[in-house]
């Protein structure tokens, strides 16, 4: 697989981004649930709901940094053609959520860091370093952010759950090995025989 995109599939770096931003989404998910649920004394897996807040606001900030990544990639790099089993209405609603969900990437931990900033809450970076407040109490701006943060998360889950029911769509209705575009280690079959055509 090459390392940058290619005119007919995702390089390595897109798809390692890719996984990688999923994957540390599911904990954001995971851990706010948890630290806002469990009591103050209670400890889950020998981490209290104080450890939860922690590693959700560090690995919220790091995937602040990874979403820049990407996006730097992207505007730098060539972008793979469509899917040739896209319509044209797919490939603008395609077009216009992904473009939703680096606006959720980039929201969720501004708001997030603002509400725990102006809220007089700080960060303690990875439980070990206490991050300096630029900001300072700002009741207003906390309830603001606050507001945000939980709607923008709320609207992640429908973009979400519309990026992936329209890969699945492809994939399983019309067999077309649409989510081979994107998965690890694997070839999408029309451009590998594009590839090949090229190679000819
Ligand atoms: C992409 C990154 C992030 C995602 C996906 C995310 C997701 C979420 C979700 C789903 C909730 C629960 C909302 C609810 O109450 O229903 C939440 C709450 C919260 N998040 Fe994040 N978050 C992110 C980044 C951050 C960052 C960077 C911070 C702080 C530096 C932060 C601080 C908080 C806090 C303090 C709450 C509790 C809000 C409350 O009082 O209920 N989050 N987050
Ligand atoms: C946090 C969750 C997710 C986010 C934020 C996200 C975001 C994106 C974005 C922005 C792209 C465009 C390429 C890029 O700029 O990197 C993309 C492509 C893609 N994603 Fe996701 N994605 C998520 C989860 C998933 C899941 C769970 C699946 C599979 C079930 C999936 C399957 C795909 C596929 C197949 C493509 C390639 C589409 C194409 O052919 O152009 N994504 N994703």
């Amino acid at each position: 697989m090459p390392f940058q995109n290619t005119a007919t599939q995702y390089g390595m770096v897109t798809r390692f981004l890719h996984w990688t931003v999923f994957l540390l989404f599911f904990w954001q998910y995971l851990s706010a649930n948890i630290m806002t649920r469990l009591g103050r004394d209670s400890l889950l897996f020998g981490l209290n709901s104080s450890d939860y807040y922690d590693w959700h606001k560090s690995i919220g900030l790091l995937l602040l940094i990874l979403a820049l990544a990407r996006w730097i990639w992207r505007k730098t790099t060539p972008l793979p053609d469509w899917a040739p089993t896209l319509s044209p209405a797919e490939q603008v609603i395609s077009h216009r959520n992904e473009t939703l969900l680096y606006g959720c990437m980039f929201l969720l931990p501004i708001s997030g860091y603002l509400f725990v900033m102006a809220g007089g809450y700080g960060v303690k970076l990875f439980g070990v370093y206490m991050l300096p407040n630029p900001i300072g109490k700002q009741e207003w701006l906390a309830a603001s952010a606050r507001l945000i943060h939980i709607l923008i998360s709320y609207a992640t889950v429908v973009f979400v759950a519309w990026h992936v029911g329209l890969g699945l769509k492809h994939h399983c209705f019309d067999r077309d090995h649409f989510l081979f575009r994107m998965l690890p280690f694997t070839h999408h079959r029309d451009d590998a025989a594009r590839d090949t055509n090229n190679l000819g």
